[in-house]
């Protein structure tokens, strides 16, 4: 497995596969992998020829400081389970690789899909997300690249711009991947102490609940919102966010349909979480 520091090396590697008539296949992450993390490598790895990854913590989608310094990087451990699942190539750039001098003046700017749930309470983040993706599909070139359901909003953002700019990636989701009782897998769990651990399950508990609401031919979204609420309100340590059923464009509908979404968000203690399920799945 080689691992590329630079824009220009991993270029070069991918052209040269691509010469060869290789399909690549390329996910996009932050590190701290995770087995979520993993199961998008293997989908790649079972539907591609080369398999890239990017590690790369990106400040701009960053809105507390304190996030991104406290944002875990154990890259051996990284390399390792990367190598595992059969991942031939590692992008691991450094900052000032990615931003020389730290400036960016051109940036990707979200409107709507990235400015409701996530965007409003995390001013900025998906111009930064936006913003990074598009570099990194500028220098992966075409492939098909990966991205998690478990961030459902950053799904959305990255299919609308790959369509808006017509950038020549086939965006391919994976399906959530979660602890044996039902926590979506996030970097963030480690933070976590054992009693907000156990509150944490209220996300899940509240999808379960608008699933099953659903499920009893429930469809006024209101009702849902207040099912899905009442999971997590009271909890300990929990600080809900939001609790909504959203259309394709991420706007709240008042009627539920199997097109629907339900997304939930909550402070657990000092940490965000957020999670999200179709009406009709099973958790
Ligand atoms: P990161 O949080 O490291 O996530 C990388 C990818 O793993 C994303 O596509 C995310 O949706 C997916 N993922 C995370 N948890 C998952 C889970 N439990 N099951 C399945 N997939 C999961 O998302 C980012 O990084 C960044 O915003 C990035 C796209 C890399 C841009 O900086």
């Amino acid at each position: 497995m080689q691992i590329y520091e630079t824009i220009d090396s991993v270029r070069k590697a991918l052209d040269h596969e691509r010469e060869r008539g290789r399909v690549i296949g390329f996910v996009p992450t932050m590190g701290a992998l995770h087995d979520g993390h993993l199961s998008l490598m293997e989908k790649a790895r079972s539907e591609c020829d080369f398999v890239l990854i990017s590690i790369f913590v990106n400040p701009l989608q960053f809105n507390r400081p304190s996030d991104l310094t406290l944002y875990p990087k154990p890259f051996e451990a990284d390399v390792n389970k990367a190598q595992g699942v059969g991942v031939d190539g590692v992008f691991a750039p450094a900052v000032d690789e990615m931003y020389p001098g730290g400036v960016m003046y051109t940036k990707v700017s979200v409107a709507e899909i990235g400015e409701s749930l996530e965007g409003a309470q995390r001013l900025g983040h998906f111009d930064g997300v936006a913003t990074v993706v598009a570099k990194l599909l500028g220098i992966s070139g075409p492939c098909r690249a990966y991205f998690g359901e478990k961030d459902w909003q950053q799904l959305a953002v990255v299919r609308r711009m790959v369509a808006d700019l017509s950038i020549p990636v086939e965006i391919i989701a994976g399906a959530t991947v979660r602890e044996p009782d039902g926590l979506a897998l996030s970097s963030r769990n480690v933070r976590l102490d054992p009693e907000q651990r156990a509150s944490a399950l209220a996300l899940r508990n509240a999808l379960a609940a608008g699933i099953s609401a659903f499920r009893d031919g429930v469809t006024d979204a209101e009702l849902l919102h207040q099912r899905m609420i009442h999971q997590m309100e009271g909890r300990p340590h929990v600080e809900v966010q939001y609790a909504e059923v959203v259309g394709p464009d991420l706007i709240p509908v008042s009627t539920v349909d199997e097109q629907s979404r339900l997304v939930v968000a909550a402070n657990v203690g000092d940490t965000r979480l957020i999670d999200n399920a179709s009406p009709v799945d099973q958790l």
